[in-house]
């Protein structure tokens, strides 16, 4: 059986082919990535509508094209969706990205060469909070801010002292790879002292946000951005909120300072990601999200593996290989292997450069989507220690991967695709 519709198979076969092998991946291992979900049935029905046919720059009522009554009412829909979500004075929902958002951020509130303050990638922020192979490093003058060498947490005093002495136009919190809760508040007391904005970058925990399963910086940063495709579990994309004073700022600087064309398709599986993230199913799944990285991460402790921070509070952990003679390539690698997919990552002091690093970070956001609970978590936490604690045992991970396919299969995602 297949779920790709018979006329991609006959116009493009090639292509229908690579569908099916992604199928089959996606449904048969097990996706530890923390950024990753497995977008709602809806959700993948509105992306891959007719409503990826139109051109609708500008915003709800004041669009450059005819015909686009739909798409006012989808974005209107989207964004009054998510301001009540979020309690926000004011939404836009066209960012493309995650990436884009924080550009379009950067575009409302800086000038070139301006000062800014993020959390150095290497300790867990992201590559648009000034890393110098991005645009936001190369054209802002970001200074950073990391984790104390002590507990690897974040360090509010050593962020007000660094923010003191540069003083900052723009302070930016919020990380890709931080198992730990950040508090904004304290964040929005150092941007006061020295007189900064403040950007609470969500990108990675905005759904535990929307079910109160991690502290809300809605209320203390001016500006917010967040994806819509990590744990909030909706379209590929993003969103930007802030405070009414900086709505016309922001909007026009995602259009038509940043974008174009708005990716319409992709706002209007946002209005439905919304939607379905008012539910009290949504809030039990992040419950469980945060629930099942806990027991992840107690069983991976007892069995002798080290923790970035000890462990975690949110969607995912980090584990440092430093001491098992491994490098985070090579064990992410063998995990994949054996059908478990995760990711390198740079662990705090990390001495390993980014493509190598001396750490592996595990999430478990799309799992959960699956049903998976407490006891699946520490059967998936067994594979990972006897993956990693024996890193030449080739045939044992061939012997997990069929275990894992099993364990797939009693906790299967996208049957229902099969009748598309
Ligand atoms: C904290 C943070 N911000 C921004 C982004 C960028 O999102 P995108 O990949 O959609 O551009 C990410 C992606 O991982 C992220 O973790």
């Amino acid at each position: 059986m297949s779920y790709i519709d018979t006329q991609l198979h006959q116009i493009d076969p090639q292509l229908a082919k690579l569908l099916e092998g992604e199928y089959e991946r996606q449904t048969k291992t097990l996706v530890m990535i923390p950024s990753e979900n497995y977008a709602s049935r809806a959700v993948l029905q509105t992306i891959g509508s007719i409503m990826t046919n139109k051109y609708a720059e500008g915003y709800p009522n004041e669009r450059y094209y005819n015909g686009c009554a739909y798409y006012d009412m989808a974005e209107n829909l989207a964004r009054e969706r998510a301001k009540k979500l979020f309690k926000a004075e004011h939404v836009n929902v066209q960012p493309h990205t995650g990436s884009s958002a924080n550009m379009a951020a950067y575009y409302a509130l800086l000038d070139i060469g301006d000062t800014v303050l993020g959390m150095s990638t290497e300790h867990g922020g992201h590559l648009t909070h000034g890393k110098k192979l991005n645009f936001s490093g190369r054209w802002f003058d970001f200074h950073t801010y990391g984790v104390s060498k002590k507990d690897e947490r974040l360090d509010y005093d050593e962020v007000r002292e660094i923010a003191l002495k540069v003083k900052p136009k723009l302070i930016v919190c919020g990380a890709s790879a931080y198992p730990r809760t950040i508090d904004f508040e304290k964040f929005r007391k150092i941007a006061d002292e020295v007189g900064a904005f403040l950007m609470a970058d969500i990108a990675h925990i905005i759904g535990l946000v929307a079910a109160g399963e991690h502290p809300d910086p809605v209320p203390f940063a001016d500006i917010v951005t967040a994806t819509t495709h990590k744990t909030l579990r909706g379209p590929r994309g993003a969103l930007i909120m802030c405070k009414k004073e900086l709505a016309e700022k922001i909007d026009r600087a995602v259009f038509p300072g940043t974008q174009a064309g708005p990716l319409m398709h992709q706002i209007a599986a946002k209005a439905v990601c919304f939607k379905e993230a008012q539910s009290f199913g949504f809030k039990e799944y992040q419950k469980q999200i945060v629930r099942n990285c806990a027991i992840l991460s107690d069983c991976l402790l007892e069995k002798g593996f080290r923790l970035t921070t000890g462990g975690t509070d949110n969607h995912l952990l980090m584990i440092d290989l430093s001491d098992k003679g491994l490098n985070g390539r090579d064990a992410a690698d063998m995990l994949e292997e054996a059908g478990i997919c995760a990711n390198k990552n740079s662990i705090p002091f990390d001495t390993r450069p980014p493509m190598i690093t001396s750490g592996v970070r595990l999430g478990t956001p799309a799992a959960t989507t699956r049903g998976m609970k407490e006891e699946e978590m520490k059967l998936i936490a067994n594979w990972v220690a006897q993956i990693l604690s024996n890193p030449r045992d080739h045939e044992m991970r061939l012997k997990i991967k069929i275990e894992v396919v099993e364990l797939c299969e009693q906790f299967p995602i996208y049957l229902d695709l099969l009748n598309w």
